[in-house]
């Protein structure tokens, strides 16, 4: 048995999904400790005056908060090479969308990945990863995408499961092959599309366990309505459950097709309308926003409180990826979903943990601290989930534990 002990506060959500519009959001435990046993919280004290038994495996919270793991439902962690050559033509004046349809953009680091083996990748990876668990992330989803052949996509996916097996947080795999049309294909999107639909592939994707989800770009840049949805359909039928990039430049109909497709989230939505936040309420699909994107990027956010506000669960990530947000830390990007989308420290929480679990199908065993449930979570430098937000871009993490196995400590 593992016990921490002296908690301020020990808060967390409910299991997700959940919408983020009601009061009482985030139970909160005062003067906690928590026991772990095999991996699992099996009890969770308040008002806890007593001393841990003698010679029981102790962590002392000294005072601080504790939240459960952090789960970063969207990035784009696998990946070679840097465009900070993008990064200055932005400051510049151009856009991320005329940067891309000059070649630049998802094709320049489809070119490094391309160059990249294998292990390349696991191995540029891995100290990314390793900063996110020091911000108290436990579970993070990773994309393919920048490889845009089969073969090159293949080598993406095996290299975010090797990155599973390779460090503590769990890694959840998604086929993003529709993310751009690669250069060999220009003119030709739907020869593009069947490659990458091809049975043959999607059926060693799916005996290799390499893929949880499906996503595509669908945006004039990338993949239209039509070609997104019959990407989505095709990795259904090999059991891969669709999310989407939606309405992030462009307003073409994506969240909505979305919610038609089943999707289990929408990502983005900065530019999303009323019939898409209608559809995705009727189907159940999760808004899944992006504020540290379109801060790097310097344009409007995603309407969130909007969204909130008609009853949409909310997740919030981090969207890491060579481009358009290089932003690694969750915890910066819930100050900054705080700051310039007005959520609650309360609702990104919620966001970051219950409905970020709930968006990997994954709310019975990871996202909220209750018993029986994995014991996945963080030990805070400060006293409450307020001061978490409040000190933007400082690192409060004291200590990080997954399954029950202390995997960080500062
Ligand atoms: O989520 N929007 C598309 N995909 C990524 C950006 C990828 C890139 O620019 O490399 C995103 O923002
Ligand atoms: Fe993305």
């Amino acid at each position: 048995m593992l016990i921490i002990h002296n908690i301020a506060e020990l808060c967390t959500g409910p299991r997700g999904p959940v919408r983020l519009d009601g009061a009482g959001l985030v139970r909160r435990y005062r003067n906690a400790s928590v026991g772990i046993d095999d991996g699992r919280i099996a009890w969770i004290k308040e008002n806890d005056g007593e001393s841990p038994p003698v010679g029981a495996n102790v962590i002392d919270a000294r005072g601080g908060c504790v939240i459960p793991g952090l789960i970063d439902c969207h990035t784009h962690t696998v990946f070679a090479g840097s465009r900070e050559g993008e990064f200055v033509q932005r400051i510049e004046g151009r856009s991320y969308a005329e940067i891309a349809a000059a070649g630049g953009g998802i094709r320049n680091s489809m070119s490094a990945v391309r160059a990249a083996t294998l292990d390349e990748l696991v191995e540029l990876a891995l100290p990314r990863l390793a900063r996110m668990l020091a911000w108290g992330v436990t579970t993070v989803e990773v994309k393919s995408g920048y490889g845009l052949t089969p073969a090159d996509e293949l080598k993406m996916l095996r290299a975010i499961k090797a990155c599973g097996s390779r460090q503590p947080i769990e890694c959840v795999a998604t086929y993003l092959a529709a993310h751009t049309v690669p250069p060999e294909f220009d003119g030709d999107p739907d020869g593009y599309l069947d490659a990458i639909v091809a049975y043959d592939l999607l059926e060693r994707i799916k005996n290799e366990g390499l893929a949880e989800f499906a996503d595509a770009f669908c945006e004039r840049t990338a993949f239209d309505v039509p070609r997104s949805r019959r990407f989505l359909e095709a990795c259904a039928r090999f059991r891969m459950t669709p999310r989407l990039h939606a309405d992030q430049i462009t307003q073409m109909g994506a969240s909505r097709l979305a919610a038609e497709v089943g999707a289990r989230s929408a990502d983005h939505l900065e530019t999303i309308d009323d019939a898409g936040i209608a559809a995705m309420k009727a189907a159940g699909t999760i808004a899944v926003l992006l504020p540290a994107c379109s801060f790097y990027l310097g344009v409007p956010q995603a309407p969130a409180r909007r969204i909130i506000d008609a009853g949409l669960p909310v997740a919030v990530a981090t969207d890491f990826n060579p481009g358009s947000c290089v932003v690694e830390s969750l915890p910066l990007t819930l100050s900054i979903a705080c700051t310039q989308m007005r959520m609650t420290p309360e609702q990104v929480l919620v966001a970051a943990t219950s409905n970020a679990a709930a968006v990997l199908n994954r709310s019975e065993r990871i996202g909220a601290l209750e018993v029986g449930m994995d014991a996945d979570l963080v030990v805070l430098d400060v006293p409450n989930l307020e001061q978490m937000c409040y000190f933007a871009g400082r690192n409060c993490t004291r200590a990080v534990v997954k399954r029950g196995a202390v995997v960080w400590e500062g």
